[in-house]
């Protein structure tokens, strides 16, 4: 029996994907729940956009996470490629293990102090003015102290020029040269795992220096496993949880009747916790899983998936499924049971899952509280989204406060 036909999307939902893909999205789950987009030269992406499909698949040992299945194909820069995202057991259970103690929510719980403390200095200089960008003045710089202070990275690095470099590896500003910015990381990563390798200092929270070790002493990972997974922890390790803050705090102001629930005097610790997660479910941070592969043909919805073909699952579209969840695009601070997706399912559930809650639970009672009434300095649908390819999340949120 032929396949049926797979219908185009609208243009117009196209061209605002970024800015607010959600029309596209709900569109894909209605006319087209596995649908391929084919562009010459280069491997189809299926687009898998329901609920139940995306927590299924994001299980199914069909799919691989390994991009040296799709020829040419290169998911991120040049001799960082290889972490645990683009690894399937045994290499991802080996590189897992190395670094999961330094996340399990015991100890991330201790850092709770430093997290306030951290979050109220920046707002003591947030306080002196009326003009805020939430990203650059608060989401940016928190986020990025928490992972360096994990890793080990000195004080000297941790600034918005070594933020720079990181985000322009998903996000490129337009006109800058991809290979300068690969070339200024790569030199970030020099000079990180040349300071670990000379120091000899074993502080607590050293994540780096101990994946040094596991590479120099005892033959754990290759150096370039070292140099991807560095990467890659202080990648995710903040443009994510930035992008929760920033998304939250959005959502938080187009919904007004929602977020006063959250500043008035009944708000407790429960409600801040169930705020995050529908937080995290309204506009999730990461909107597309990261990359998988068929190494073997699957069919579903009457379409077959081919080997090699690359699956992109939409997270940001199964949490606002409608079938699954009551109201899907209304925001509820209160929902539950609310099981997202937003920090994946299954072998590959986000490490740092328990750091970003904890964060979140710290960081938005405190800047709305500290804040005060805000609202926003330019019309919501005329703020800057940076075009990266799985993150959704803000270049700037510019607010006025009252
Ligand atoms: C709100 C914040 C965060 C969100 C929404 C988020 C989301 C996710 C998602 C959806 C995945 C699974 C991707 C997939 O299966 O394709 C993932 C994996 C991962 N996350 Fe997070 N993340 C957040 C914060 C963090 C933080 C703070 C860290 C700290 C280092 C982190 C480290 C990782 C790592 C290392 C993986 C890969 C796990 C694996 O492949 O086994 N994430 N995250």
């Amino acid at each position: 029996m032929p396949a049926p036909a797979v219908p185009s999307p609208p243009a117009d939902l196209l061209t605002v994907r970024v800015q607010d893909p959600y029309p596209y999205f709900a569109w894909l789950r209605r006319h087209a729940p596995a649908h391929p987009d084919r562009r010459p030269g280069r491997p189809t992406v299926w687009q898998i956009s329901r609920y139940d499909d995306v927590r299924a698949l994001l299980t199914d040992g069909r799919l691989s996470k390994e991009p040296g299945r799709v020829p040419g194909y290169v998911p991120g820069p040049a001799g960082l490629n290889r972490h645990l995202v683009h690894a399937d057991p045994p290499d991802h259970t080996r590189l897992r293990t190395l670094v999961n103690a330094a996340f399990v929510p015991r100890r991330i719980a201790r850092l709770e102090p430093f997290i306030t403390d951290t979050a109220n200095r920046l707002l003591d200089r947030i306080e002196q003015h009326t003009h805020v960008d939430v990203i650059a003045a608060f989401a940016a710089p928190l986020t990025f102290r928490m992972i360096c202070a994990i890793l080990g990275v000195p004080t000297e690095l941790d600034n918005a020029a070594t933020r720079d470099t990181l985000m322009a590896t998903i996000a490129p500003a337009p006109g800058l040269d991809p290979a300068r910015v690969e070339g200024e990381l790569h030199a970030l990563l020099d000079i990180l795992i040349a300071g670990k390798r000379t120091s000899g200092e074993r502080g607590e929270a050293d994540l780096l220096g101990a994946l040094v070790r596991a590479s120099d002493e005892s033959g754990a990972m290759s150096e370039e496993e070292l140099r991807s997974t560095a990467y890659l922890l202080l990648l995710v390790g903040h443009d994510t949880t930035m992008n929760l803050i920033g998304n939250g705090v959005l959502a938080l102001l187009n919904n007004p009747g929602q977020n006063a629930r959250l500043t008035g005097p009944q708000t407790g610790p429960g409600l801040i916790t169930t705020a995050v997660e529908e937080l995290l479910r309204y506009d999730s941070p990461v909107r597309d899983a990261t990359f998988r592969c068929a190494a073997e043909p699957i069919s579903l919805h009457g379409q077959l998936i081919g080997e090699g073909d690359i699956v992109s699952l939409l997270i940001g579209s199964a949490n606002r499924d409608g079938t699954h969840f009551p109201h899907a695009d209304r925001l509820d601070v209160s929902r539950t049971p609310n099981d997202h997706l937003a920090f994946g399912y299954g072998p590959h559930f986000c490490i740092g899952a328990a750091l970003a809650r904890l964060e979140g639970s710290v960081a938005f009672p405190l800047l709305l509280q500290r804040l005060g009434p805000v609202t926003l300095a330019k019309p919501s649908d005329e703020l800057p989204w940076r075009p990266a390819r799985v993150m959704r999340g803000l270049a700037a949120l510019p607010v006025v406060r009252n």
